[in-house]
């Protein structure tokens, strides 16, 4: 298995009309090395920030996050080869017209026969329930459909580590379980973000992340307990939603997709 691992790592970005940068995530030193790993925390606290860390769409500001012995930054083709990336949207990572195009994208680099290529799509659509629907268009998926299908097309590489953003906020129930079951049977480590605490009950190991910073880490039991007290504590005595803290934005916020790295796809470098 892959470790990764950050050290000393800090994200600041220039803010137009700040004198100073701000701080998308402070400080943090990290081994990820269980099986299943969450992260939680409020809507601008960080997560995705971190998230993306870890593959190479954000590169720290100083520090160095690193995949076995390949530095992000220095060699973020051999890291995305070993860690594949689901976004919460996967209309922003489907770039095909159809799964099996899709899926055959992803293993374009990768498997240069043509006919061989076909039949590890077919293979790999076949193993997610999704070779019967492999020719239609992606817009005529159901949520729960693309987002199966964007978690094909980034496993059809088999890298060692899933990275997923938020990857049950836009399922219903239903599929909220499929998606569950689905990486639950994987063999690949799983590092996600999520919103559904009973998911986040389920993981090895939860990181709860608040402005910017690692406030706990430990099993999911002691996470989900701090996330909520963290929850609680920021509510206005009377609880009224629209009276949140000042300054961040409100649970109903839509998660927020960096247009410049929404066409990451794993058939493209
Ligand atoms: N490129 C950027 N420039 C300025 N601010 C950013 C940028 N990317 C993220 N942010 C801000 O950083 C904070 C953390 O964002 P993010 O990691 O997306 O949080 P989360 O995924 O927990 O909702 C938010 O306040 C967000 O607005
Ligand atoms: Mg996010």
């Amino acid at each position: 298995m892959s470790i990764i691992a950050l050290d000393r790592v800090a994200v600041r970005v220039a803010v137009d009309g700040r004198p100073a940068p701000k701080t998308l995530l402070a400080e943090l030193t990290l081994r990820l090395t269980e099986q299943r790993i969450g992260i939680i925390g409020a809507n601008g606290s960080g997560k995705s920030t971190l998230l993306r860390l870890l593959n190479g769409l954000v590169l720290p500001s100083s520090g160095t996050v690193t995949v076995d012995k390949w530095d992000t930054v220095r060699a973020v083709r051999e890291v995305r080869r070993r860690v594949g990336f689901v976004f919460t949207d996967p209309l922003s990572q489907l770039v095909m017209p159809t799964g099996r195009e899709d899926v055959e994208l992803s293993l374009r680099r990768s498997v240069r026969n043509a006919r061989e290529r076909s039949r590890q799509a077919e293979a790999t659509l076949d193993r997610f329930g999704l070779l019967p629907l492999a020719d239609q268009s992606i817009y005529e998926l159901s949520g729960g459909e693309r987002q199966l299908l964007a978690l094909a097309a980034v496993l059809a590489v088999d890298p060692e580590v899933l990275v997923l953003d938020e990857p049950s906020t836009l399922l219903d129930l239903r599929n909220r379980e499929l998606l569950r079951r689905t990486l639950a049977g994987l063999s690949q480590q799983v590092i996600l973000s999520t919103h559904d605490l009973e998911l986040a009950l389920d993981l090895d190991r939860v990181l709860v992340v608040d402005a910017g910073a690692v406030v706990f880490d430990g099993g999911p039991a002691g996470a989900v307990a701090h996330y909520r007290a963290l929850c609680a504590a920021g509510l206005p005595a009377s609880g009224a939603a629209d009276a949140a803290r000042p300054g961040r934005p409100g649970p109903e916020s839509p998660p927020r997709e960096n247009p410049d790295l929404a066409r990451q796809h794993p058939g493209q470098p």
